[in-house]
């Protein structure tokens, strides 16, 4: 079988190189895909860069081979547009990275003790280094780390440009319907809100296109009971082979997440959460790149305070924009922490799917990331949505009016703390109740389990990766 070819019974050990994009909501799935193709029986070698690199004594069953990215970093002076800062990062990894990954990747070629390399999975915005792998015989699977909704408005990015959708001439047109690619708005595109870094995100959507229709096919981190119509009509689009293995997190041996993440989590805040009653406490994360103004925060703050509602809030250090440098944590208003004594806890950084899977949480407020949003549906846990760039909301809208397992916090522009004390006890309070928020939550986690279990889709497709891999 290809599972014994790939452990050596039958064949050599193959090895899978993987190479991820260096953030955390990139990083995080790639080594869930790393656990889990490990657990198959390949041998791992993960190249990464020097900004943000994994911690390599975590993972002591994998090889690692760092590449000098010359020092390319997200512009610091332009934290007001995380999109066009990540987008020009992008570009400027793929660049440094070029050459020295092209001889590391020729050295592993050579080294004939360490295993038939199979192929090399990389993120799909590492274009270069796929073309680099492809150019040295290396087959090559590109992994995209958003949802497959998300991955069709990139292919559909000339179509909306051609159309006049993109990019958005005011704000009057970011709450009109996109009609081709129902349930979006146009606000809800990727890039709409960002009308500066218009060319070069078309220009970063596309390559990531590019990298999918040249590679050996598409690995997505979703499953087909949460976007079956989405993943049909990708595969009608695309001329690879789609692979929907998610969610990743509920098929690779546990803790492959937790060490890869790149700030420590605070792992005290589950004892806190031990002594709250169940389904009783707001959890609050926006992941690991939005920003806030200093008065969304001090809004934020008082609505969690004025809600009345046990939190658990991740301050995560450099949330604030143009605040307290990164690593300090942000300063939280004058009388917080009087007005909320033992009724919250804050910390700056949480094992998120452990506090997910935790009976105490009973919603999620959430930038919606897509890996937040699928830990949180596939945890059951009712969200409220505050989507901030890129493809956030996209999956709010998914969210709020597809799967209706959320509600999306009014408003888009500036906070108000009694909106947000209003918009939380709705969801906590609501969730339960009638509209059955949290019903239709417990119904995708069973449909979440369903997928990855024996003869589900995600498990499926799993195997049928693995014979892929061995046919290359
Ligand atoms: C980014 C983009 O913002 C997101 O929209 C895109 O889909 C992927 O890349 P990020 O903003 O970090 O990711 O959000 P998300 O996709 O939710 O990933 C965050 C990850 O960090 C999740 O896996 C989450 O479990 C983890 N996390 C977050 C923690 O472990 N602890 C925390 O306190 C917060």
């Amino acid at each position: 079988t290809a599972e014994e070819m790939a452990t050596g019974t039958g064949d050599r050990r193959r090895r899978v190189l993987l190479f991820p994009l260096p953030y955390q909501g990139h990083i995080n799935p790639m080594f869930q895909l790393a656990g889990l193709l490990h657990s198959r029986g390949f041998a791992i070698t993960v190249f990464h860069t020097h900004f943000n690199a994994p911690d390599a004594s975590l993972h002591p069953a994998y090889d690692f081979i760092p590449v000098p990215d010359g020092g390319a970093r997200p512009a610091a002076d332009s934290p007001d547009d995380t999109v066009q800062a990540t987008v020009e990062h992008i570009l400027a990894l793929n660049r440094a990275c070029e050459a020295p990954f092209r001889e590391l990747l020729a050295a592993v070629l050579d080294d004939k003790a360490g295993g038939s390399v199979a192929c090399l999975v990389a993120d799909a915005h590492l274009l270069t280094l796929l073309d680099v792998a492809r150019e040295l015989g290396v087959p090559t699977l590109a992994l995209r780390t958003g949802s497959a909704a998300c991955f069709r408005c990139f292919t559909a990015f000339p179509m909306l440009c051609d159309r006049g959708y993109l990019p958005a001439q005011d704000t009057s047109q970011l709450h009109a319907p996109v009609i081709e690619l129902p349930p979006y708005r146009v606000g809800d595109l990727p890039a709409a809100g960002s009308p500066a870094a218009h060319g070069r995100t078309r220009e970063v959507l596309l390559r990531a296109v590019t990298a999918v229709a040249t590679s050996s096919g598409l690995i997505l981190n979703t499953f087909d009971a949460l976007e079956h119509a989405e993943l049909a009509a990708l595969r009608r689009d695309l001329t690879v082979p789609v692979f929907d293995v998610g969610p990743l997190h509920m098929l690779s041996p546990a803790a492959a997440s937790s060490t890869s993440s790149l700030l420590r989590p605070d792992h005290g805040c589950l004892e806190w959460l031990d002594a709250q009653a169940p389904a009783s406490v707001l959890y609050v994360s926006f992941g690991s790149l939005a920003v806030m103004s200093a008065t969304d925060l001090v809004e934020t703050a008082w609505g969690i305070a004025n809600s009345g509602r046990p939190f658990l809030w991740v301050l995560r250090p450099g949330i604030v924009r143009g605040g307290a440098p990164s690593p300090s944590p942000p300063q939280l208003p004058d009388g917080f922490d009087a007005a909320t004594r033992g009724r919250g806890a804050v910390v700056r950084w949480a094992p998120q799917e452990e506090v997910l899977a935790h009976d105490a949480v009973g919603a999620f407020w959430t930038h919606c990331g897509w890996n937040s949003t699928l830990e949180a549906a596939c945890a059951g846990v009712p969200m409220l949505c505050r989507p901030c760039f890129g493809d956030q909301m996209g999956n709010a809208r998914y969210v709020d009016s597809v799967w209706r397992v959320g509600v999306e916090l009014d408003g888009g522009g500036e906070l108000e703390r009694g909106k947000v004390a209003a918009a939380i006890a709705a969801v906590i309070d609501g969730g339960g109740g009638e509209n059955g928020m949290r019903r239709r939550a417990l119904e995708l986690k069973r449909r979440a389990a369903e997928s990855v279990a024996e003869g589900g889709s995600s498990s499926f497709n799993v195997d049928k990766l693995v014979d892929h891999i061995m046919a290359l």
